[in-house]
């Protein structure tokens, strides 16, 4: 048996066993009285009855071995600014950001909702949250006041921690009035804003309410890690659900502490006092498990970019950021990948950098195509590892794991199941289907260290979500098969999750917002293929009758309907005006055939159609905008 697959049995065989011994990587205050705790289930806990305190586990144990080492290096290419602060220096500027939050009232449990751009703050300020015992929800910054209110009101953070403006490419994003707006919006007022100024642009600041950064800090002394339970929330991360309401993910401290440090060796096979760069942003997922928790847990130096993988100035940026800081891995989104090889297909400027320290390159955040995957190989040189997991699970759930052994590469696939996961493909009615045969991919319960706990003050929609579809089972919403040797292929998402330059958004929330134009009647929105970014989304609108207004003015307003409400980041700029929408006899719209039709995939006319020649249109006018 290979050795991924042996772990894996002894993982699922014998949880307490395995995950007890993967726990000596975390120092703990007090030993737990069960490793996997079953009482409660479904609601399955981790090491309970323990306490330990994150930010201690990432910096302060480090301190004595590797307090001059760097800890976090920032790197701007936006400000043209590069900060690198070794584990002391980190360790002392989050203890006093620490104590700044506390004497802004902050304490154990209080939620602090962090809206920040991709600066050493925004890390810092997240290590805060974690030594006091508070909760941390980073947004990111690429939502509109709407999204940011609707997590205010969900979270109720006590305060919110922000900057004056981000940096996009050459544009300075004020980010102050975009704060004060979502809180005009939000019920629930946060008692106090920290702003950090940044010199590209000041903002003004409000009397009573909020203080900046600098003048915080300034006033603070530094506060001690404080115990938590391994139980207790560590953060929520907000991620598009099937509606206009995100879903609250919450992480634990001690599941999260000990699955993190683990995958760091396994999955990525890094050692401590090594340097690994996850080239995303602190706002997802990847930036709160692969640029804060995971490489500080493990001892590594971790890279904090500010910029694009092109434009930033060029084509060579992630060249340029291996090869000063001696990058060993990196991760990103295939997306960066495709937004470099279409600037320099070539690899041209590759030579002009010494990127021998690089070892590995890991993709995640929507399905790699084989041929970026296959360039990347190519031009590198080095392991290209796909690996599937999502905001939900924490941490990798297929992956080649480099650490344990490397397996053979079929592209196209993120590989086999990480120790910790028992993924099956399943037909609607739970049964467990051959290999090769596509199905709903699940995971049987529990899930392993690191994944959500629950859902922010809702077990029910956690339940209804993840668990009542397949019971006994996790339900990713992502469909797939299994090959005969293990290899699980990841191939859509079952529900109106879409990928957009690995950015996950709801086509369902866009709806929501669409069909609140006043001239629209009805509406969908669709992810058609789009070559940079993966995934687009394409709305279809039907408007009210009588309306004589021009089309294109009625699409301008919809498309910054979508960007103020939802915001830039949901890149939708296409929507086409149409008769009528493509419905089954039950009234339910197409969208499934509307986007293979969109994407010129083999499409069958579906038998319960209600009228076919609507398609015909749809047609036409997806073939009128380079679609079809
Ligand atoms: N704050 C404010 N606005 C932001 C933002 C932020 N943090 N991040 C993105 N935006 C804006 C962008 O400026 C853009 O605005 P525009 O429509 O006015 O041009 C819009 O949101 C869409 O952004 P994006 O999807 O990132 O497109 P892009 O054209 O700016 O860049 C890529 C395309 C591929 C270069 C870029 O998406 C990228 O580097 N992706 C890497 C993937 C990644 O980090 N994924 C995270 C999960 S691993
Ligand atoms: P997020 O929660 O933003 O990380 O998005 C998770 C979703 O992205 C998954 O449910 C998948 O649909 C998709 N995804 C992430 N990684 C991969 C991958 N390696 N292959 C295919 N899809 C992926």
């Amino acid at each position: 048996m290979s050795a991924v697959l042996e772990m894996r049995r002894h993982s699922l065989e014998d949880p307490d066993d395995f995950w007890g011994e993967a726990a000596r990587g975390i120092d703990w205050i007090t030993p737990w009285d069960r490793v996997l705790d079953d009482s409660k289930a479904p609601f399955y806990r981790w090491f309970s009855g323990a306490q330990l305190n994150t930010c201690y586990n990432a910096l302060d144990r480090h301190v004595p071995n590797r307090g001059n080492q760097a800890a976090l290096i920032y790197d701007s290419a936006v400000t043209h600014t590069r900060r690198t602060y070794t584990y002391r220096q980190l360790r002392a500027e989050v203890a006093l950001f620490a104590g700044a939050l506390t004497a802004h009232g902050v304490s154990k449990g209080d939620r602090v909702l962090i809206y920040m751009p991709m600066i050493p703050e925004a890390v810092i300020a997240m290590l805060a949250c974690a030594r006091i015992g508070a909760v941390h929800s980073v947004v990111f910054g690429g939502f509109a006041p709407q999204e940011l209110a609707t997590r205010i009101d969900d979270a109720g953070p006590k305060i919110v921690v922000s900057a004056s403006c981000g940096i996009e490419g050459t544009r300075v994003i004020e980010y102050k009035p975009l704060l004060d707006q979502a809180i005009k919006l939000a019920e629930h007022k946060p008692e106090k804003c920290i702003i950090r100024q940044r010199e590209s642009c000041e903002c003004e600041l409000i009397e009573g309410r909020d203080t900046s950064w600098q003048d915080a800090v300034a006033a603070a002394k530094p506060h001690d890690c404080v115990p938590v339970m391994a139980t207790d929330p560590l953060y929520i991360l907000y991620t598009s659900g099937t509606t206009g309401v995100p879903k609250g993910v919450v992480r634990d401290n001690g599941g999260h502490a000990v699955a993190l440090r683990w995958t760091m060796q396994n999955v990525y096979g890094v050692k401590p006092g090594e340097v690994y760069w996850a080239a995303s942003d602190v706002g997802w997922v990847v930036g709160h498990s692969y640029i804060v928790y995971g490489p500080l847990l493990n001892g590594n130096t971790t890279i904090l970019y500010e910029g694009k993988p092109v434009g930033t100035p060029d084509a060579g940026a992630f060249w340029r950021v291996i090869s000063d800081h001696g990058v060993n891995c990196l991760f990103t989104a295939p997306t960066a990948f495709r937004a470099i090889r279409k600037e320099d297909p070539t690899g041209a400027f590759l030579p002009k950098y010494d990127i021998s320290t690089l070892r590995s390159l890991f993709l995640a955040g929507e399905r790699s195509d084989p041929d970026t995957l296959k360039w990347a190989e190519k031009k590198l040189g080095v392991p290209v590892i796909d690996h599937w997991w999502q905001t939900e699970t924490g941490w990798a759930i297929c992956a080649n794991c480099l650490g344990i052994e490397q397996l053979p590469v079929k592209h196209g696939s993120p590989t086999v199941a990480v120790p910790g996961w028992d993924v099956q493909v399943v037909d609607e009615t739970c049964r467990e289907l051959k290999p090769g045969t596509t199905g709903a991919l699940v995971v049987k319960l529990p899930l392993p260290p690191g994944s959500l706990m629950t859902l922010w003050n809702d077990d029910e929609r956690f339940v209804s979500s993840y668990l009542s579809e397949f019971p006994g089972f996790y339900k990713t919403a992502d469909a797939g098969y299994i090959d005969e040797d293990g290899y699980v292929y990841v191939m859509a998402r079952t529900d109106d999750i879409i990928n957009v330059a690995g950015h996950r958004l709801s086509t369902g929330g866009m709806e929501e917002v669409v069909a609140s134009h006043p001239d629209v009647a009805e509406c969908a929105v669709i992810g058609v293929a789009d070559d940079l970014k993966g995934e687009v989304p394409l709305g279809f609108l039907v408007l009210n009758a009588g309306v004589e207004r021009p089309h294109h003015d009625i699409v301008s307003e919809v498309i910054q309907l979508v960007r103020n409400e939802i915001g830039a980041v949901a890149a939708f700029k296409m929507a086409i005006v149409v008769q009528r929408l493509p419905k089954t006899r039950s009234g339910k719209i197409l969208r499934g055939t509307m986007k293979k039709i969109a994407d010129r995939s083999p499409w069958k006319l579906p038998a319960t159609i209600d009228d076919p020649a609507i398609l015909e249109e749809i047609t036409e006018r997806l073939q009128a905008i380079g679609y079809a």
